[in-house]
């Protein structure tokens, strides 16, 4: 197994070759107990950006594999949204409530800094505003900060709105009209997304179904919505009789199972990774069902926390938003002309401009 933190580390390098990646950072610190992997997967549009995420890996080799693949995502997300930024992702290897400190985020920092601005961070899974806070004490290369601080604060706020403009592109590609009025959307997961994504709904005049593992979460919805239906569980919101289905909790919603017995003919929703295995795509396209590809229209996030480059403004960061829209809308009439599933059309966009805007590095600005 490979140990780049022990003794040894000579064996860092099947995963990282195999995956292209431009360049790979393992940053440590044994006082405060820092040990963390930094990908940039590449930087064709610019700086790699993308969050930390702070979690008790199995192992170093588990760690490097999750940032591998984490930052190639951010590659093609960024693409997508249309931000002048590469993909880049980190990962800090240790429980969150036990290990975090404020000497580790700084030392942390330190090693961002190093990078000379390759790599911008942000919020992911055990890392939060407050502690993007702390990194910034050490380098400028940090967004997800606290409106106190400049910052963009919360993600979820164009997170939802952007999965509710993916909706609205997906209703207009399967039932002519950019709207969910009178349309059922079942929202499975009513976290920081779903919850808002809720409201964008209702105010759209859409009728709401939702579930979620967390009885407060339900209750914080149904106290301001009492309108809202709610149903047991996953299980049963992938067969309730709803027209759009939008996963808005954990990956792997939908596997084999799942989409047998799906009723809906939109999918999208914010969860990350919402298919179980790629298989899963041409399932959903084979009995009539509109997949919107996850990473595209959970991009309000990024989208939000990136304006803080040049320094936070909301309106135009949700005007940038407002593009997931055109941006969808695009992927279902590639995936149409050249017959392939919309994630397939979604990368080959986000291929088409990391290469078309990427190569232009390459003429000659003189001295
Ligand atoms: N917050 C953002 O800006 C953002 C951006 C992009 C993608 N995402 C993705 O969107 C998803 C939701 O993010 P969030 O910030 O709302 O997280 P969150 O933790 O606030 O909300 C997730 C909700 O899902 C519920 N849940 C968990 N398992 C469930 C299950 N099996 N069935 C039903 N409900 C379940 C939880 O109880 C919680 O209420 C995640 O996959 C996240 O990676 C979030």
């Amino acid at each position: 197994m490979t140990d780049v933190f022990g003794p040894s580390h000579q064996d860092a390098g099947p995963s990282i070759g195999q995956a292209r990646h431009e360049q790979v950072v393992f940053c440590a610190d044994d006082r405060s107990g820092l040990r963390a992997i930094i990908a940039i997967y590449n930087t064709a549009l610019g700086p790699g950006l993308g969050g930390t995420r702070f979690y008790p890996y199995e192992d170093e080799q588990t760690a490097l594999a999750d940032v591998l693949n984490l930052s190639r995502a951010m590659a093609y997300k960024n693409a997508l949204a249309g931000l002048d930024l590469g993909g880049g992702k980190a990962v800090i290897i240790g429980d969150p409530a036990k290990d975090k400190s404020e000497a580790l985020l700084r030392a942390y920092g330190r090693f961002i800094q190093s990078l000379g601005g390759r790599y911008f961070t942000a919020c992911d899974v055990g890392t939060y505003s407050e502690d993007m806070d702390i990194i910034a004490r050490e380098t400028p290369y940090v967004t997800g900060r606290t409106p106190a601080h400049g910052g963009a604060g919360d993600s979820s706020i164009l997170t939802a709105y952007g999965v509710f403009q993916g909706m609205r592109a997906s209703a207009e590609h399967v039932y002519g009209s950019p709207t969910l009025r009178g349309r059922r959307v079942g929202v499975e997961g009513v976290g920081k997304v779903g919850y808002r994504l809720v409201d964008h709904l209702l105010a759209d005049g859409a009728e709401v179904v939702i579930c979620d593992v967390s009885a407060e979460a339900v209750e914080r919805v149904r106290k301001v919505h009492p309108e809202v239906e709610v149903v047991a569980d996953a299980a049963a919101m992938k067969r309730a009789d709803i027209d759009v289905y939008a996963p808005c909790a954990l990956g792997g919603a939908l596997d084999d199972a799942a989409v047998a017995g799906l009723h809906a003919k939109i999918v999208c929703g914010g969860a990350n990774n919402q298919l179980a295995h790629p298989g899963v795509e041409k399932q959903l396209a084979e009995r009539g069902i509109l997949y919107a590809p996850d990473y595209v229209v959970n991009s309000g996030g990024v989208i939000q926390v990136a304006d803080e480059i040049e320094g936070f403004n909301m309106e135009r960061a949700r005007a940038k938003a407002t593009q997931i829209f055109d941006t969808t809308l695009k992927i279902f009439t590639i995936a149409e002309e050249e017959g392939v599933p919309p994630a397939a059309a979604a990368d080959r966009l986000a291929e088409r401009r990391m290469s078309e805007v990427g190569r232009l590095r390459g003429i000659w600005l003189g001295r």
